[in-house]
């Protein structure tokens, strides 16, 4: 296998994404409107989520499996698009698959370049908090700005229950808020990939004055420009295609998924998903 074009990864071949669960499906999204004509293969982890809690070496394991499953299903390049599996497993996909991989990063740089107050917020998994990259993130811009950081667990199992918007949800986010908004953070970050889907109710709670970002649609251009200097966007003028897997139940993850992309979408059962 080849990082650009070649006979054995030609231009036409799909793009791979996963994430723990239903999360990244705010990348694809991005993805699906960047590259309107690329077809696009997701896994949902959804088996094994939430991944925030669980060890480096679990995720890094998980990780590798669904990389060399999608590259079984003929992937062109990854997207990681998991902020926490980004942390734990990122630099061993990449010594071990050599095509293009894409991952997530808490959007602390365009944070800081706009913060009023001088103050942002991250919410993220803890296991995203605590890793090497938001370590450096943190060196990196925190002597120009105040940067708190917010662990919220509970969320990702709300969003991979669909629940976006009930009185636990929101439970859950007025509490994470609060020490925020309380030490003047007017910038929140979305560290991880499940949140975007709560952007309503947590842009709701914190009021209109305080900017939400999400780093999906700037992950979704970075695709395009490492597909496109590695010759491999797809020349097709026909509409893209996605198709779907998890490792959870397919019955039970279904519906979510469904509301998820808002489209009624044939969901898969992950082979060997144990
Ligand atoms: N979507 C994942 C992320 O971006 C959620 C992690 C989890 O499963 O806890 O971090």
């Amino acid at each position: 296998m080849n990082a650009t074009s070649s006979p054995a990864n030609p231009p036409e071949n799909p793009i791979g994404v996963f994430d723990s669960g239903v999360g990244g499906l705010s990348v694809l999204r991005e993805i699906r409107r960047e590259l309107p004509g690329e077809d696009l293969l997701y896994v949902a982890d959804s088996g094994h989520a939430p991944y925030g809690d669980k060890s480096s070496d679990m995720i890094e394991t998980r990780s590798i499996a669904i990389v060399e499953f999608l590259l079984s299903r003929h992937a062109k390049a990854i997207v990681v698009a998991c902020n926490t599996a980004t942390g734990a497993a990122v630099e061993a996909l990449r010594a071990r698959f050599p095509v293009p991989i894409i991952a997530m990063e808490p959007a602390v740089k365009p944070a800081a370049a706009s913060t009023k107050s001088g103050v942002i917020g991250v919410l993220a998994t803890s296991g995203t908090l605590s890793s090497s990259n938001f370590a450096k993130l943190h060196e990196r811009f925190g002597a120009e700005v105040d940067i708190l950081v917010q662990a919220c667990p509970g969320l990702v199992e709300q969003v991979e229950a669909g629940d976006l918007s009930g009185d636990k949800t929101r439970a859950l986010i007025e509490k994470y808020l609060v020490p925020l908004l309380a030490q003047q953070a007017d910038t929140l970050v979305l560290g991880c990939t499940h949140y975007p889907f709560l952007a309503p109710l947590i842009q709701e709670i914190a009021g209109p004055a305080v900017a939400i970002i999400d780093p999906a649609a700037a992950i979704a251009r970075e695709l395009r420009r490492r597909l496109a200097s590695a010759n491999l966007l797809s020349a097709g003028s026909r509409a893209g295609t996605e198709r779907f897997w998890t490792s959870a139940a397919p019955d039970k993850a279904q519906p979510v998924i469904a509301q998820l992309w808002k489209e009624d979408i044939e969901l898969l059962s992950l082979p060997n998903s144990d």
